[in-house]
């Protein structure tokens, strides 16, 4: 005879983000879950609940497991080909919205988009921009493309390479930035690898694109990027070769991430 669980038994187990897999597994609001301890889960529910707690065991991502992750006001669908789009990068866009005017109108590109999150949600904030977004991986760019009915301009290349001759007021990036020998690496093994190593100090593909954004820069247009905790000055000082008014950003956790800057 098979043992009846209820939701009660399930919370007092010391399983990670149990609440939120029961939820899963339910199709339950927490709310839901809560208002109903002593709900007995029927087998299809055991079944789906036990499934999801081996993965979440073997340490996959809740947000894989969910198929979506909340970012800044919107829900992405996210997959094993998009980063998670992590809080960290809602930086980029708050230093957009300190930058840029609500009914301006400009020209702006996202530089590996992943899910799409920075191209979408400046999408949702500035009515009047053009977006365009690239992305080298074309499994995450459509996903990309699952998330918006906007009317982003999608390119699928490495770094500026697809882009038609075009020029920009706004470059944003949140590139790869993880060194290849990083020992947290290992934490974050269901991610995609190519959104996360950039060579052996972790600046290759930042080195590239402050290289080129130059040349895909309006007069005193800006660029705009998320960088790993000490990476700071290394990343001034190249910067300084084309850029002026350079400006760097903690973010939520007190720790150094964004860098803006404008073409001289
Ligand atoms: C750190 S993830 C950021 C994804 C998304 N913008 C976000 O903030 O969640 C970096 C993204 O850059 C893309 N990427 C890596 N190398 C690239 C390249 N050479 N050209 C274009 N995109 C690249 C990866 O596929 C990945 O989607």
């Amino acid at each position: 005879m098979s043992v009846r669980k209820s939701i009660k038994d399930y919370l007092k187990e010391d399983i990670e983000d149990i609440s939120k897999l029961l939820s899963l597994a339910l199709k339950k609001s927490k709310e839901q879950l809560f208002s109903n301890p002593n709900y007995e889960l029927n087998n299809i529910e055991l079944n789906a609940l036990d499934n999801l707690i081996e993965q979440r065991n073997d340490g996959k991502p809740f947000a894989y497991l969910k198929g979506s992750q909340g970012f800044y006001d919107l829900d992405f669908i996210v997959s094993s080909a998009t980063l998670i789009p992590r809080p960290e990068t809602e930086l980029l866009i708050d230093i957009t919205l300190d930058t840029f005017d609500i009914n301006s109108k400009i020209n702006a590109l996202d530089l590996g988009t992943g899910s799409g999150v920075i191209a979408i949600t400046l999408s949702e904030k500035y009515l009047n921009w053009s977006i365009s977004a690239t992305d080298q991986s074309m499994a995450a760019l459509k996903i990309a493309q699952l998330n918006t009915d906007k009317n982003i301009n999608f390119y699928h290349g490495n770094w500026f390479d697809p882009l038609p001759k075009e020029k920009f007021d706004l470059i944003v990036s949140n590139p790869p930035y993880i060194n290849d020998h990083d020992p947290h690496l290992k934490s974050l093994g269901y991610e995609p690898i190519e959104a996360l190593i950039s060579g052996s100090d972790g600046l290759d593909d930042i080195r590239k694109i402050i290289l080129q954004a130059p040349q895909f820069l309006n007069q005193a247009g800006y660029l705009l990027l998320e960088h790993g905790y000490n990476q700071k000055n290394h990343i001034i000082d190249l910067l300084k070769e084309s850029f002026e008014n350079i400006k760097a950003f903690k973010d939520i956790n007190k720790i150094d991430r964004a860098i803006l800057a404008q073409l001289r």
